[in-house]
């Protein structure tokens, strides 16, 4: 029979977070003693929902430079639990004071806000109790890991997203120019999304010319997902987004529309997208899952919106 070029990203895409749960659930520490409360919150928010759109990028990065994705599970469930870290502490009443995260109340909700902030802070840890773990540990190339660990940690940092959600913060209100707005988001969003695909492919063994074409990718990537949130934030459906809508527009955050109006911020990130799927030749059609994901995030677009021509955007 003949092969079929057909790539299925629905079941890609279900085989992968299946796994990726999976692994969070296995690892996540067991309460048994008085520590119960911050487990419970930690938990409630790590598996309220949410695309495991990082994880997945570092597990898509491994299998297009040819590594085998099973192997770094346990990376990939750390970078999960950074990024939940970071929405923890983003909803939190002294930050974005979001009351809905995932569909559910935010954790400083259901819990209260001091809980919320040792949550995050315990997710951090145990980001990087998973990426040292000796389950993953035998299963890689220990200076490649090192390597890996290395680009994460500086892309949650000051640097990167903690130096990111600061000045977030503190143009609230206040008219901002493009470029501010590029380096906010570059450093909140783009940092972590980079560093979860090259992370991957660090650990499925890139050689230097694939991590510069998956590294230009990422970044095209992360400006679009950052992009359409800021547009989900006015046209997006609080039900689909898990998340109460016009909330930027609440802080008066400096955001794409914001600067830009809808059309405009539409159009600019179907530009990143564009860029990024360019960048992909490189690989041929192994690039198929990345070119998905990267779909994937374009259509969060609802096909309703005013400024949307087709019934799906796609490249
Ligand atoms: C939300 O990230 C925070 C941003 C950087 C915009 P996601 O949209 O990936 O949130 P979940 O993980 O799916 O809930
Ligand atoms: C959050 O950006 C970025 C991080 C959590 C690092 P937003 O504040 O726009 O994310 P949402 O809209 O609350 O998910
Ligand atoms: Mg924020
Ligand atoms: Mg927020
Ligand atoms: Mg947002």
């Amino acid at each position: 029979m003949e092969k079929s070029n057909f790539f299925d990203f629905n079941s890609y895409l279900k085989v992968r977070t299946q796994k990726i749960e999976k692994v969070l659930e296995t690892y996540f520490p067991k309460a048994k003693s008085y520590e119960e409360r911050v487990i419970s919150a930690s938990k409630y928010s790590l598996f309220a929902g949410g695309k495991r759109f990082r994880p997945l990028l570092c597990l898509a990065g491994c299998e297009v430079v040819g590594g085998n994705w099973e192997k770094i599970l346990l990376f990939a469930a750390g970078i999960e639990c950074l990024h939940t870290y970071s929405l923890i502490h983003d909803d939190l009443p002294c930050m974005d004071d979001d009351d809905l995260r995932r569909g559910k109340p935010s954790c400083h909700k259901a819990f209260d806000p001091p809980t919320a902030i040792l949550a995050g802070d315990g997710l951090q840890a145990l980001a990087f109790e998973l990426f040292s773990h000796p389950d993953l540990v035998k299963n890689v190339n220990k200076r490649r890991l090192l390597k890996a660990i290395y680009l994460i940690a500086k892309a949650i940092g000051l640097k990167g997203m903690v130096g990111g959600q600061m000045v977030d913060l503190l143009m609230e209100g206040k008219k901002g120019s493009p470029r501010i707005l590029k380096w906010i988001h570059f450093h909140k969003t783009v940092c972590l999304i980079e560093a979860s695909l090259l992370s991957g492919a660090l650990l499925g063994g890139a050689k230097f010319k694939e991590l510069k074409v998956l590294s230009s990718y990422g970044k095209n990537l992360g400006f679009a997902f950052q992009i359409i949130d800021d547009l989900l934030d006015i046209i997006g459906d609080e039900k689909k987004i898990g998340k109460k809508t016009f909330s930027d527009i609440k802080k008066q955050k400096l955001t794409y529309p914001a600067i830009f109006g809808l059309e405009k911020t539409q159009k600019l990130a179907v530009k990143y997208i564009e860029k990024a799927i360019k960048s992909l030749k490189f690989f041929g059609t192994r690039a198929e899952p990345l070119k998905a994901l990267a779909n994937f995030i374009l259509n969060r677009i609802p096909t309703n919106s005013k400024f949307v021509q087709n019934e799906q955007i796609s490249f």
